[in-house]
């Protein structure tokens, strides 16, 4: 009773603060994009999960189920050449079918955490992208990914051979769709990024995605009934914007203008999962606004990412939402690794976090408020392996999931499995009749 109340509260602010969305970069809000929205936020709170914590459990136990009956915690470093073992159990899913790709739909019942429910074009048929170019932004040329991303229908999108793709705009997308890039080498660089405003049910598996600058903005189609005028993007390699249900698995990121993933505005059920970034600033953003209550609603995972070279802070930077950030390798920040404003609910469990050799910098999380405030804010660390003198600054009530009963309380593997878990995030190579 007090549960569903909470809810509806919480259900009122987030319409409520809906009335003052922050830049969209659409120009005009015409009837096509209020519908959008209002269609959005009401996904939104059906996907908005009452009891996290149940989430995060079950997470916790199909990594031990992965793990089962294996206790190394070699590190082997250098490429791998043993046959395929997928060591987290998003991977154990689908890598090692030999058949994976006469298989790909598999992909779409592996989702873990917030994001579970997401199957992308499952349901639909597939497109294949042959065209590399991007050059019509009202009426793209069939056989393009601007073409694929459009369509009403559900739609398993992949790629005819390897491919260089310049977005000239931002790539606006709609519901249900996956982008699978396994089997090729696709990447997109150069240009603007992916756009995800306003919709649901989208997987992004499998691309290289690098050096995205800001586009200018300008008439897009976002529909295939649809195009309006947008104003500049932000040079993100992939923005969500109010939208739920989206998996973002097995990619490489790296070198953006702005971030590498933002998630804002009220979007959830989100995993972000196998995904390797490197070489760069504001590396994931969720939730941009101290005033936007309406990012109570956002829960997201964050699970098997290799967080790597010349990284610099926000793996993530949180508001107001809950936050699962669970066996990830953090093995170089330059100023802060997890951090936030807004009392967002952070349960850390089982990453390794090493610390850069600048004594000055040891400190896993980074708060921008006063300790006075600050204290209340719900951030645990359980089995996280800190090395080189890092520590993680916990606070709030000790577990935020204490009161859930003993059988949920199923502990994520330890740190030191980390590496394992992690050794092949990024986009894969995979060959066809092979194990990925
Ligand atoms: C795992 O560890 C347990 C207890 O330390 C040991 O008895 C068992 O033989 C180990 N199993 C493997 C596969 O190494
Ligand atoms: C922290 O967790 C406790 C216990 O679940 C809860 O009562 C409290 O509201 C939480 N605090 C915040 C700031 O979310």
């Amino acid at each position: 009773m007090m549960k569903m109340s909470i809810f509806f509260f919480y259900s009122l602010l987030f319409l409520a603060s809906f009335a003052h969305v922050l830049r969209a970069d659409i120009a005009e809000y015409d009837d096509v994009w209020l519908k959008r929205r209002e269609e959005a936020m009401k996904a939104a709170l059906d996907a908005y999960h009452p009891n996290p914590e149940e989430v995060t459990t079950n997470l916790n136990h199909h990594v031990n189920l992965a793990l089962e009956g294996s206790n190394s915690t070699r590190r082997n470093l250098g490429k791998y050449v043993g046959r395929c073992s997928a060591t987290n159990p998003i991977d154990r899913c689908w890598r090692c079918q030999r058949n994976w790709a006469r298989n790909r739909k598999r992909l779409a019942d592996c989702a873990l955490g917030f994001g579970r429910k997401t199957i992308g074009g499952k349901d639909g048929s597939f497109y294949v992208v042959t065209d590399s170019s991007d050059t019509d932004m009202v009426n793209p040329k069939p056989g393009t990914l601007r073409h694929a991303v459009i369509q009403e229908e559900p739609l398993w999108i992949i790629f005819a051979r390897d491919m260089v793709i310049r977005l000239n705009q931002e790539l606006i997308m709609t519901s249900d769709k996956t982008i699978d890039g396994r089997g090729s080498r696709v990447y997109i660089i150069g240009g603007a990024g992916l756009t995800l405003q306003f919709i649901k049910n989208v997987i992004i598996h499998g691309l290289h995605i690098h050096h995205i600058v800001q586009g200018n903005g300008g008439l897009i189609r976002d529909s295939v009934s649809h195009f309006g005028q947008r104003t500049q993007s932000d040079g993100d390699a992939i923005s969500i914007f109010g939208s739920s249900h989206i998996w973002i698995d097995h990619n490489s990121l790296s070198h953006c203008t702005d971030g590498l993933i933002d998630v804002i505005q009220g979007s959830t059920a989100i995993t972000i999962s196998n995904n390797h970034m490197t070489d760069h600033d504001d590396v994931m953003l969720f939730g941009s606004s101290d005033a936007f209550e309406g990012d109570k609603v956002m829960q997201i995972t964050v699970a098997f990412n290799h967080f790597g070279q010349g990284l610099t802070q926000r793996m993530p930077r949180c508001r107001w939402g809950f936050f699962h950030i669970v066996n990830n390798d953090y093995t170089h920040w330059k100023m802060y690794a997890i951090g936030g404003s807004q009392h967002p609910t952070i349960v850390s469990q089982g990453n390794r976090f090493i610390a850069p050799d600048d004594i000055r910098l040891k400190e896993v999380t980074k708060r921008e408020a006063g300790m006075d405030v600050w204290k209340d804010w719900n951030w645990s660390s359980e089995g996280d392996l800190l090395m080189n003198g890092a520590f993680f600054v916990k606070s709030g009530t000790p577990s935020g999931s204490s009161q859930f009963p003993r059988h949920y309380m199923i502990k994520a593997k330890p740190g030191s499995f980390v590496r394992r878990l992690t050794r092949f995030a990024g986009a894969l190579s995979c060959k066809r009749g092979h194990p990925c």
